[in-house]
């Protein structure tokens, strides 16, 4: 029997055992009452998948592009802070690993190496995600560092200009850990990097931000049809549907739920990626079904970094992709091109016999 973790509820529990329970819960943890963690899973296994028979499906090709850069399947690793909360080497195993398996890292820039550290590390595509910061300057200032050592994308996250209630947090008196990429701030003390930050920015200021960048740039963070519109208006190149992983605002819906609704807004005008929740392969498919371009992981790349650095995670990206093919496989879908709302369903066809007070009629036999 192996003993390695085979799926990423597996690589959770080990990561678990490995780290400081305070770490643990930084990372797992959520807003408020985590109703919508919750809700992101249930959401996943509500959708019910189709299967199909007699295609030719002796070889599925996942592999697609994301703002023109190919990618061997629709999964990005998302911006998250300090990897080297869960191994020594952070972010610059994380870049390898993602380039050893043909994806892309966002790379965030809370983390615990600078930038440029990381950069020289990865042999692939990376991209940066930064803020509207309170001096457009700054926001200006990072965004060209970043462009210098070889970042292509910018990824600016707007769901995070407000302080969240994470009560594990509290509980632990979690003190953050070291923001390298800030000038003049050693540790993110007491939220110290918050006064770089401002609730004041609006399309406007994102208007701004992206005359003064010269590189695509994508936002993070939409949840609404609205929201979707407006970023398709102002013409970012990509938006990522995102409640940051339900650690910022509690009670929103699960973002495959408001995936349809988003994509319909944009109406083709700007990529759409999504993030929260993906732990199976069959996730990964049901996004892109409902029109997600490609999907991001964020908790998943801490826990295959706390178990086995570089090689965890590979091992992590490895199960997700193996897990998509053998379900597009079996759904009788070789290209992502193939995949459409016909593989999946969300209503029960026996809901009417659910909710009839005669219940369900079988035929006789
Ligand atoms: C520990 C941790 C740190 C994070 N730090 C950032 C960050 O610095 N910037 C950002 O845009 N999102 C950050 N996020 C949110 C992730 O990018 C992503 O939206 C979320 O984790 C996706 O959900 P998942 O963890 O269920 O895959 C962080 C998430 C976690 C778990």
């Amino acid at each position: 029997m192996t003993t390695d973790p085979i799926n990423i509820y597996e690589y959770e529990q080990v990561a678990r055992e490995r780290l400081p329970a305070a770490e643990y819960d930084f990372i797992a943890g959520g807003a408020t009452d985590e109703l919508t963690i919750r809700r992101t899973r249930q959401a996943f296994d509500s959708i019910m998948l189709r299967p199909r028979m007699l295609v030719d499906v002796a070889e599925i090709d996942p592999s697609t592009t994301v703002l023109g850069q190919n990618i061997e399947f629709p999964v990005m690793l998302d911006p998250s802070g300090n990897h080297g909360r869960a191994h020594a080497e952070g972010e610059t195993a994380t870049v390898r690993a993602a380039a050893a398996e043909g994806v892309v890292t966002v790379v965030s820039s809370s983390s615990t190496y600078t930038l440029e550290v990381i950069a020289e590390a990865a042999t692939g595509p990376i991209w940066f995600q930064q803020y509207l910061f309170r001096d457009p300057g700054f926001t200006r200032e990072m965004a060209l560092r970043a462009q210098e050592a070889g970042y292509s994308v910018i990824c600016l996250t707007l769901d995070s200009n407000v302080t969240p209630k994470r009560e594990r947090n509290i509980r632990n008196d979690y003190q953050l850990a070291t923001v390298p990429n800030y000038p003049g701030l050693d540790r993110n003390e007491s939220g110290a990097i918050s006064q770089f930050r401002t609730r004041s920015a609006t399309w406007r200021e994102l208007d701004q931000a992206m005359a003064d960048i010269p590189l695509p740039v994508i936002v993070k963070g939409i949840m609404t049809g609205e929201d979707a519109r407006l970023c398709a208006e102002h013409g970012v190149q990509g938006l990522v549907v995102s409640n940051h992983g339900a650690r910022q605002l509690d009670t929103t819906f699960a973002t495959i739920e408001v995936l349809p609704e988003i994509v319909e807004a944009v109406d083709g005008r700007c990529e759409v990626y999504l993030d929260g929740g993906i732990r199976r392969g069959a996730d990964v498919m049901k996004a892109i079904a409902l029109g997600a371009r490609a999907v991001l992981v964020g908790r998943p790349v801490f826990w295959g970094l706390a178990v086995d650095g570089e090689a965890g995670l590979r091992s992590v990206l490895r199960i997700l992709r193996d897990e998509l093919t053998m379900t597009m496989a079996a759904c009788g879908k070789r290209t992502l091109a193939e995949l459409d709302g016909s593989v999946i369903g969300t209503v029960s066809p026996l809901l009417d016999a659910f909710t009839q007070p005669e219940g369900l009629r079988l035929p006789h036999v």
